[in-house]
């Protein structure tokens, strides 16, 4: 019986079929196993793996036929472009067809780390990854194994956040395998994610350059280097010019299954108590003192609930996971107390408004 066989009989996570799941150490990873792993993208497979940010659903960047398998393992519409993961800034000029001093400057003030930058593409990217668009995204992962894997395999990866086309992004291997079941090969699992949520996107052809996804790379980080960087703010993100440069950011995204409910804190209570009347599963994610007063006060009729950390960084590493959690304990309506507007807040901002949004 080999390990797949055991984990099958033991454990029922969800209705999907379970993949083949290898424990690996996060900061120093065993050779064999990443060995293993390449091995399955070497053939032509598909393996999720962690990186800071979010579990990345892997293949060859560089072969479409792989990069293929992405898409249908996550019933992602094609056109939606991938980001290439490479181990250090010198793979990641083999993608472009040019490399700006702009690039350089960030590449070495934040890789490894999650900054995402789109440059014009060079002709090896085949036209799976990107959509048919004339750039190609690139990133170096703050993960050895990740980084371990792309040195292993030699070529840049592919990778998608490890979920199901329009489901939450995982940050556990536990959320690999009930997203996605054995539609991946294989799954690492090094533990949680640092940062919870995804890269920072940014468009650096334009002057100046363009942020398209907020993410766990900072706005004050970033102005730090580019000061004159644009952002578009959460309001107009999914409408506005940013949804348009960046195919798949104009859909719902980062949805659990439960309706969601966007709250502020002063009506916070009262929501939940309208939730609760309905009749049925609610569940409440909070972060302020009021919040959690109002979460501890109806516990026992909530079927799922959470008091996140009520700083951006530490709010944004538990919530896909208070998502996940809502979902499995079967919540139809999720009461999530609103953020606040301040800048520093923007990556979960324009996460809670995907997860509200019905289009
Ligand atoms: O943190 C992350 O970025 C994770 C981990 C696994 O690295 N990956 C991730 O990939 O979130 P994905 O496919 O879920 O999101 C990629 C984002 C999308 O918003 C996509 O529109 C944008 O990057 N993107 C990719 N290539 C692009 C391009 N050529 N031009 C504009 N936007 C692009
Ligand atoms: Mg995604």
């Amino acid at each position: 019986m080999d390990a797949r066989d055991r984990i099958a009989t033991n454990v029922t996570l969800s209705s999907r079929p379970v993949p083949r799941v290898l424990a690996i150490d996060p900061d120093a990873p065993s050779a064999s196993v990443i060995a293993e792993a390449a091995l399955v993208l070497a053939r032509g497979g598909l393996v999720a793996f962690p990186t800071e940010t979010v579990y990345g659903l892997g293949a060859r960047g560089l072969v479409a036929e792989d990069v293929a398998k992405i898409f249908a393992a996550k019933e992602r519409p094609t056109g939606h472009p991938l980001i290439l993961h490479v181990d250090g800034e010198e793979m990641a000029k083999t993608l472009a067809s040019s490399w700006s001093a702009r690039a350089s400057r960030l590449a070495r003030a934040f890789w490894p780390g999650p900054l995402t930058m789109v440059v014009p593409r060079a002709e090896i990217v085949p036209d799976a990854v990107t959509g048919g668009l004339d750039s190609v995204a690139v990133r170096v992962p703050n993960h050895a194994v990740a980084r371990a894997l792309v040195r292993a395999v030699g070529t840049p990866l592919a990778a998608p956040s490890a979920n199901a086309h329009m489901h939450v992004s995982p940050t556990t291997a536990e959320h690999v395998v009930r997203s996605l079941g054995d539609r991946v090969d294989l799954v690492l699992d090094g533990g949680p994610c640092t940062h919870g949520i995804e890269s920072t996107v940014v468009d650096v052809r334009s002057d100046p350059p363009r942020v398209l996804r907020a993410g766990a790379a900072t706005l004050e980080m970033l102005r730090a280097i580019e000061p004159s960087v644009a952002y578009e703010t959460t309001a107009n993100t999914i409408a506005g010019e940013a949804a348009r440069a960046s195919p798949g950011m104009a859909s719902k995204h980062y949805a659990p299954r439960a309706t969601v409910a966007l709250v502020p804190t002063a009506s916070f209570e009262e929501a939940l108590v309208a939730a609760l009347a309905v009749g049925r599963p609610v569940a409440a994610i909070a972060w302020s003192e009021e919040g959690g007063t109002a979460i501890q006060a109806h516990a026992r009729t909530l079927v799922f609930d959470a008091v996140l950390p009520s700083d951006p960084a530490g709010y944004a590493r538990g919530l896909f996971a208070a998502f996940y959690d809502a979902d499995d304990a079967g919540a139809v309506t999720l009461v999530v107390e609103a953020v606040p507007a301040e800048e520093r807040w923007w990556a979960v901002a324009d996460r809670l408004r995907r997860a509200t949004s019905a289009g």
